[in-house]
């Protein structure tokens, strides 16, 4: 059993952070999203890993990730000249993946740990063409949906459809025999000019080969979008965070809850109420930091209150007098109040941004 994990894609819709790197290696609980996945295959007992990678952010995910070592694995890095489409990054994965059966994993997603291994015991036992995992949403529409029989069975995929067949929408994990490339090779681009897994999975469907669904129980989230992001790190930082003090803290600061503080990590006159991660080598000063706050490390905050936020590497936050919250700050991002007069509000903004003021 092999595992391919999709790193690519274009990230339109976590820009601007996508401007500077992957959107896979955005940190959830100070995390790289894409380590979750990795970790999650290894526990599953996969080790041979493909990574799909793009031309513009390969290198960046390559160099943070390595070899595989580090998750006791052996990754294999695979390039997608362009965002094609996931069938796509499955077709130019071939040589790697030869007629071996492979788990496919979208590599901004995440879904609670443990779940792997139970999927690919049922894959394993029933050995199916394809095993695809769904879960109930509000919001079909903007999913790919599946329609199911009593048994199990799929009998229609439509990605994103307008009318949808259920509410049942495919979770980025797939499992898939060798059949899939014969599939791939006879869909054609869809209107948005991908080619799609859910194209080539109906493909199979209409072959009479055998696809089969199972519900995935625990959570799953695809953190492409800021407010995913955000639900991913609270959900991450309420299941797994147990305390550690590694930085200083002084007397005046108080501590409450699960909070993690890294090495040479600095924190004065500051109340901390968890679950909250705080990475290395961060400076806190006259700061209230609220649940579900992950801070990267080397960031400065002062004078800030904050809550339920992500906070990337090297960021500086300094003397805003109104609490922070729902935000996403990019790395080396100065958030500072004017030391000069007039009084005004001054800004250098990168395309894409979002700033809500009161
Ligand atoms: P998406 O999030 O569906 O695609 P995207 O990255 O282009 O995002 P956006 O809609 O914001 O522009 O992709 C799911 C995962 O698969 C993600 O980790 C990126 C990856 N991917 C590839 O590796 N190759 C591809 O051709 C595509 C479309 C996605």
């Amino acid at each position: 059993m092999k595992a391919l994990i999709l790193s690519g894609g274009k990230g339109t819709r976590l820009r601007p952070l996508t401007y500077s790197g992957a959107k896979q290696l955005v940190p959830v609980a100070n995390k790289p999203v894409l380590w979750y996945g990795i970790e999650e295959m290894v526990a599953a007992g996969i080790t041979d890993i493909g990574i799909i990678i793009s031309p513009e952010t390969g290198a960046e995910v390559q160099a943070k990730t390595g070899n595989g070592e580090y998750f006791g694995a052996n990754i294999t890095y695979i390039l997608q000249d362009q965002p094609a489409g996931l069938a796509h990054a499955v077709q130019i994965a071939r040589p790697f993946l030869g007629d071996s059966p492979f788990v496919m994993y979208l590599g901004d997603n995440l879904i609670q740990l443990g779940d792997l291994r139970y999927f690919l015991q049922q894959f394993s036992q029933q050995q199916p063409d394809a095993l695809i995992l769904l879960r109930p949403v509000a919001n079909p529409t903007a999913f790919g949906v599946a329609e199911v029989d009593d048994t199990g069975n799929v009998l229609q995929l439509i990605e994103k459809p307008k009318i949808p067949p259920s509410n049942l929408a495919l979770v980025g994990v797939y499992f898939f025999s060798h059949i899939i490339f014969d599939a791939i090779a006879n869909i054609q681009p869809s209107t948005r000019g991908e080619l799609e897994i859910t194209d080539a999975i109906q493909y199979l469907i209409n072959q009479q080969k055998h696809v089969v669904a199972h519900k995935l129980q625990g959570w799953w989230l695809d953190t492409g979008k800021k407010d995913d992001l955000l639900e991913a790190n609270r959900l991450v930082l309420d299941t797994y965070m147990t305390a550690s003090i590694l930085g200083e803290v002084d007397a005046q600061s108080q501590i409450i809850g699960r909070v993690q503080i890294g090495a040479k990590s600095q924190v004065i006159n500051c109340t901390i109420r968890g679950p909250v991660i705080i990475g290395n080598n961060c400076h806190l000063e006259n700061c209230f930091i609220g649940p579900y706050s992950s801070i990267a490390n080397n960031a400065t905050l002062v004078d800030t209150d904050l809550e339920h936020s992500v906070i990337l590497e090297g960021a500086k936050i300094a003397g805003i007098h109104q609490r922070i919250i729902d935000s996403v700050i990019g790395q080396r991002a100065q958030l500072t109040l004017a030391p000069r007069r007039p009084k005004a509000l001054r800004f250098l903004i990168g395309d894409d941004c979002q700033i809500e003021l009161t």
